[in-house]
Order: C-alpha cells, then sequence, then structure tokens
C-alpha cells in the first residue's frame, strides 16, 4: 500500500519538537519503554520555533509485508548521528542500518549503540521511534522516474571509489525502512541550529547526566582473575607512584561465576570483601564492579528471575526481562542491597549488545521471546539503556551519584551516567567515536588496554585523557602498560629497562587530565542543565562551514577547548580551526581560524588550542577527588573581551543540586575591570578556590 502523507499531521509534543504519526505504529518503542520525563522547563529556555522545519506534504509512505518505508526530500545538507558510529562522521550518501552489534567492523550502522536520530545541517533532528534495525539510506539511491547521473558509456574509472561513489549522484532524498512495522511515530527536532536540534533531543530525553565528580579523574580496569591481595598492591603501587586514580575497576573473577554471573563475591580470591573495600576507599578509590546480566543459575536472584525471562538463555545464564518491573526490583534491590550499599561505587555492564560478527555468536537471536512480548530484535535495541536504568534508580534512590560503563545504549541515554566502550581498538576509530558520539545523547571512551609501543601508548593516553572517561582498562595485564606495553611480557612481571621514565610520561598526562577536571564537570553541568553536549564535533558548532563536514579527528571540549589528537607515526598533523582567533595552549601562540595548518608536536603533546574571548579554568591537580578536595584554580583569559567561565560547585556525590545545593562560581575578566570572582547559589561547601590569573593576548 502506498499513500502520501498528506493527510498526515505534525503535533506539537513539546516546544519545537513535532510528532508524526505515519500507519500503525508498534507498541513497544523506546518512548514507550522510556523512563525518564523530558526537561520541559529547560526546553521552553530553548529559542522559541513556531513551525515545524520539515514539510510533510512531499512525504511518501509504503506498507509492504517487508515493513514500513517513509521518502522524505531533503536538500543539499549534510547529516550526522545515527548513534555511536565509529567509523563515519557525514552520513550523507550512506545507508545504515541500526543493528545492535559489539563487532562494527565497517560502515554498515551495525553498533554499540544504534540510535535512529539523524541530524542535518539546515538545523533540524529526526528521530523514529522504534526498536527495530532500521534502515536509514541518507540520500543515497534516487529512486525511478526521478533524475538521475548516468555514466556516459565510454566513461571508465580507475578506483572503486570513483566506480561506485557516482552511481547515486544527484540523491535528494532521505529514505527510512522499518522492517516488520506497518507505521512509525517520527519527531521532529528544531533548531534554529544544529546545535540546538541536539539540545532539544537531550532535554527531551530528560537532560545529560551529571557524573559524580570522582568519575571524572583517571580509572584504571585490574587484570581479570587478581585476587584480594593484588587489588591492594595494585592500589598502593598507584598512589605510591603518585599515578593520579579515581576508580579501581574488578573484571571478571570477583564472582564465584562468570560468565553467567552469579553477583556473589568468590571466596577464595576475595575472602573479605569488605576489608579491601574499606582499605581502597580509605585510599581515595572508588570500586567499579564488572558484571553482565546473564543471570547463572547458582546466583540467589535466578530463582524470581526464572518467570520473567526470554526463552534462550546464555553462557548458561537467564536473559532477564528488565522491561517488567519485577525484573527490576529484583535485580535492582539484590544490587543495592549486597554491592551498592557495601561501598561499590558503580558498575561496568559487559556484554548488553549484541555478537554477529563472530565465530560463536554468544548473545540472544532475534528471534527470542521475552514475556513481555518483546522479540529478540527489540530486546536488543532496549537491553542495555534498560540495564542502566535499573542500576542508575539504585543510585538514585540512595541519593548517590555514580559513573559507570555500558557496551550498549540507544534512544535517549543522555540522562544515564553510562560511557560506551569496545573491544575494537583502532585508535583513529576510537577518537571518531568521541566526535560524533554527541549527536545522539552518548557517552564514549577511547579506553586504552594495550600498546604496540612506546608512542602507541602515549599517544592513546593522550587522547583518553580528553575523553568523557580516562580509562585504562587492563583487564589481560597484570602489571601498568607503562611499566610493560608488550602484553606477554607485561604478564611475565618482565618490566621495560628504565621504565620510570615512561611512567613519569603518562603520569605528566593524567596530570593534564586532573588539571582540567573543573573544567570538563562544569561543562557536564551544561549538559545536565541545558543538554548541550560537553564533546562536540566540529561540524555541530559550525554546521554552515563544509571544512567541518569532514572532520572526524578534532573536537570541542566545551566552546573552548579544541582538540586535535596525534596517531603514532605522526610528526606533525593537518588542524582546521574553524573562523576566529585560537591560541595554542601550550606555547600561548595566536593563530588566525578558517584554515588549515600543518600543526607539529613531539611525543608529549598533544596539539590543543584555546578559543579566544574564553576563560580556561586549570586545577592543580589532585590524585583523587575526595569528599573535602578543594581545587586551586589558575585561571587563564584567551584574548579580549572574555566571556565568564561558570564553574559548577556542589559535593560532586549527591543529587542535591536538584535541590539548588550548589554554586556557580563565575570567573571574569576585562581589560578595564581586571578579573573578578562571584558565587552565587546556596551550597555552602567550596570546591574552587582562584589561585591565580593569566592574561594572554
Ligand atoms: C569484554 C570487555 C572487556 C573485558 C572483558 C572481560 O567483553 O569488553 O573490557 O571486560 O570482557 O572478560
Amino acid at each position: 500500500m502506498r499513500y502520501s502523507s498528506k493527510t498526515a499531521t505534525a503535533k506539537t509534543v513539546l516546544p519545537g519538537i513535532w510528532k508524526v504519526r505515519l500507519g500503525r505504529p508498534e507498541a513497544a518503542t523506546p518512548i514507550s519503554l522510556k523512563q525518564i520525563p523530558a526537561d520541559k522547563a529547560a526546553l521552553i529556555a530553548l529559542p522559541a520555533v513556531a513551525d515545524c522545519p520539515l514539510l510533510l506534504a512531499d512525504w511518501r509512505c509504503t506498507v509492504t509485508a517487508a515493513g514500513f518505508r517513509v521518502e522524505i526530500p531533503v536538500g543539499d545538507d549534510a547529516f550526522f548521528g545515527l548513534g555511536l558510529q565509529l567509523k563515519s562522521h557525514n552520513q550523507k550518501g550512506k545507508k545504515k542500518t541500526l543493528r545492535v552489534n559489539s563487532d562494527p567492523v565497517s560502515d554498515t550502522g551495525d553498533s554499540h549503540a544504534p540510535v535512529p536520530f539523524l541530524l542535518s545541517t539546515q538545523g533540524w533532528g529526526l528521530y523514529a521511534d522504534t526498536l527495530r534495525y532500521a534502515s536509514f539510506y541518507v540520500a543515497s539511491h534516487v529512486p525511478g522516474g526521478e533524475k538521475g547521473v548516468a555514466h556516459h558509456s565510454m566513461e571508465t574509472a580507475t578506483s572503486t571509489d570513483e566506480l561506485y561513489g557516482k552511481a547515486n549522484a544527484g540523491a535528494n532524498r532521505l529514505v527510512l525502512f522499518i522492517p516488520a512495522a506497518k507505521g512509525v511515530d517520527l519527531y521532529v527536532f528544531a533548531g534554529p541550529t544544529l546545535k540546538q536540534a541536539v539540545q532539544r533531543y537531550n532535554l527531551f530525553s530528560g537532560g545529560g547526566c551529571l557524573p559524580a565528580i570522582w568519575g571524572l579523574g583517571v580509572w584504571y580496569r585490574a587484570l581479570g582473575g587478581f585476587t584480594q591481595e593484588d587489588t591492594i598492591r595494585l592500589a598502593a603501587h598507584l598512589r605510591e607512584h603518585h599515578m593520579p586514580c579515581d576508580v579501581l575497576g574488578l573484571e571478571p573473577g570477583w564472582q564465584t561465576k562468570a560468565y553467567s554471573c552469579s553477583y556473589l563475591w568468590s571466596p577464595e580470591r576475595f575472602p573479605q570483601p569488605q576489608v579491601m573495600l574499606d582499605r581502597l576507599i580509605e585510599l581515595g578509590f572508588n570500586v567499579n564492579l564488572w558484571e553482565h546480566a546473564f543471570v547463572h543459575p547458582s546466583s540467589p536472584i535466578h530463582r524470581d528471575l526464572e518467570p520473567y525471562s526470554g526463552d534462550y538463555q546464555i553462557w548458561g545464564g537467564l536473559v532477564p526481562d528488565f522491561t517488567i518491573p519485577a525484573v527490576r526490583d529484583t535485580f535492582g534491590d539484590y544490587h543495592g542491597r549486597e554491592l551498592i550499599d557495601k561501598g561499590i561505587s558503580g558498575f561496568k555492564l559487559d556484554e548488553c549488545d549484541n555478537s554477529d560478527f563472530i565465530s560463536y555468536p554468544w548473545s540472544f537471536p532475534e528471534h527470542s521471546q521475552f514475556p513481555s512480548g518483546l522479540d529478540g530484535e527489540q530486546m536488543h535495541s532496549a537491553f542495555g539503556l534498560l540495564y542502566q536504568g535499573c542500576l542508575y534508580a539504585e543510585y538514585r534512590k540512595r541519593n548517590r551519584r555514580t559513573y559507570g560503563e555500558a557496551r550498549n545504549s540507544h534512544a535517549f541515554a543522555a540522562p544515564y551516567p553510562f560511557v560506551l566502550y569496545s573491544d575494537l581498538y583502532d585508535h583513529r576509530d576510537f577518537v571518531r567515536g568521541v566526535v560524533n558520539m554527541g549527536f545522539s545523547g552518548l557517552l564514549w571512551s577511547p579506553e586504552v588496554r594495550h600498546a604496540v609501543s612506546e608512542e602507541d601508548l602515549i599517544r592513546r593516553l593522550q587522547s583518553v585523557a580528553l575523553s568523557p572517561q580516562a580509562l585504562v582498562n587492563a583487564w589481560y595485564i597484570r602489571n601498568p602498560p607503562w611499566m610493560q606495553f608488550d602484553t606477554e611480557k607485561n604478564n611475565r612481571n618482565e618490566f621495560m629497562p628504565g621504565h620510570e621514565k615512561l611512567e613519569s610520561a603518562c603520569r605528566d598526562i593524567f596530570q593534564l587530565r586532573m588539571r582540567l577536571l573543573p573544567f570538563i564537570y562544569a561543562e557536564f553541568a551544561r549538559y545536565r542543565f541545558e543538554g548541550l553536549p560537553p564533546f562536540r564535533s566540529l561540524a555541530m558548532e559550525w554546521p554552515d562551514d563544509i571544512n567541518t563536514h569532514k572532520i572526524d579527528d578534532q573536537y570541542l571540549i566545551g566552546d573552548a577547548l579544541l582538540v586535535a589528537p596525534m596517531f603514532s607515526g605522526q610528526k606533525e598533523r593537518p588542524v582546521y580551526l574553524p573562523a576566529g582567533d585560537w591560541y595554542c595552549f601550550h606555547t600561548r601562540k595566536k593563530y588566525r581560524g578558517g584554515e588549515t595548518r600543518t600543526v607539529a608536536a613531539d611525543l608529549h603533546t598533544i596539539p590543543l588550542f584555546v578559543r579566544a574571548g574564553h576563560i580556561l579554568p586549570l586545577a592543580e591537580p589532585v590524585e583523587c577527588v575526595r569528599p573535602d578536595t578543594v581545587f586551586k584554580i589558575s585561571a587563564v583569559t584567551f584574548g579580549e573581551n572574555c566571556q565568564a567561565c561558570r564553574l559548577f560547585e556542589d559535593d560532586g556525590i549527591s543529587f542535591d543540586y536538584e535541590r539548588e545545593q550548589y554554586n556557580i562560581v563565575s570567573l571574569m575578566w576585562s581589560q578595564d575591570e581586571g578579573p573578578r570572582v562571584t558565587r552565587t547559589g546556596h551550597y555552602s561547601g567550596r570546591r574552587y578556590e582562584i589561585v591565580s590569573w593569566e592574561h594572554v593576548s
């Protein structure tokens, strides 16, 4: 059946957000499962947009036995988003099938966190409310009856890109195909700018997350199979060597059973978990536990969950149906009582994605059935976020904030303080993840595991230190990688001669992270209250500058700081500075923007540029953020007429900020008046002390 959408109407849902119902949508969708309400007050504060930016009249819908198709005319825009896309930035001309997958090896749309939300540089976002593996054909194909661009018969090509690249030149439709569905609700998010469309989407999700402040420090995950003794020894080593570290992660081995999971401490490896936890907490560490949601028969919650699980098992464990409140209660209560109340600061939710590209697929099949009526395909899209929601709710109940990891997410993830990660390990793809994540309400860590050289280790650490989560995931390495980057030698305790020098270089990188922590925390507060992602693609900030559309290896932190990571083998790299003046963070030298320049950087330097007119708050680095840590801030002003830098001051660990228990510490500078600091708000504690000012002109 084919029809035009002439009869469809766009209904205003919230300011600047319209819903368009096409056909008969399925019952189970991300919105039907959404647990966090939109932040209406913050949405109202965004600029008003009177009309839906997309004209419905020219949309065409088709329903077939295969599913539902809608074709939407689009202009000459660039397109971004669709979740954690590790292989490409601008989605124009691409076909993406949003399948949940743990090994997204090629540019197909497979992702740990696919999100059916696409943004246009014309300043709108389109969200399709579906849990299906929907395909987005982003101006990639030309329908019959329209003018395509044909090859001349004698034209030959000399590369495959050239041969295939022009096949669909002139395509001007966005086509969305949803298998099995007979209709869909589409939501249009207005800008007027692309960045504001992103903000609207995040605020509709409930606002961005505000992690516990310690979560923005350095993370270290220890070797799987470590014992209690090993863990304490590692913690003491990090402190003795003054390596900044806020979170220690335990990998499989802390439980009696994994894979699947029992959620019980192993009495052999961890005979006194409370003694260890108390010791680690005393040393200033937060402890994060690896787990997945597949429940081993020996687990104390197995019996209660059995009636509410899917009809396929994984690693001999149940797959709980987290859409059912009783499941969330059982799983959540148990974690709260047995682990969170004992001092566990957060969890790493592993294997909540799916597997297709490996020899032995381990996850539940798409044809699985769940008691709620969801099938395996729908459950794959929903699983990670439901699981995050279950554990996040336990922390909220206790008025404690957390920061954790998860390997799967989907639509409306912004309020959940979980960071995505992957077993894939390409450094460039990892940086592209940081560039792309902000278009879809996601956080991502380009974590460091092993390295092939000293250079590789340093370059990777520099990138991760300037990401949402500064994580060393040494789950298969016995000793810190700076003592020996070769995995086998490391596991044989053979250390590199002179490794202290490498350790010191790594310490410098972690200290850079700690210097920037108050700044990054303030940007997360903007994420929370304004929906503005703390890490942003240049294309989000300058969508009208077409040079930014192809830049997938540079990004912004907040408004002020531009990061251009270096990769192994590089002595220099091209850096595009958008229009305006910029300053090199390291040399304070001024550069004119609007052009690409070659920037050289020695191994110990990551190119960083500060946008003129901004104040950067730099903290004296601490080794970890304790409840009473006060950061000593040096404020550096770059250029004249600087806008105020607003630090967010609160206890950093509770939700009291939702009851106005926070201050805004504004750092201001003007040529006439010089530096000025104001503090407004109701929080009685102090987290920041401004100790010095530097003016760079
Ligand atoms: C992987 C995960 C790794 C590590 C490992 C432990 O699936 O991505 O980070 O946790 O499991 O077995």
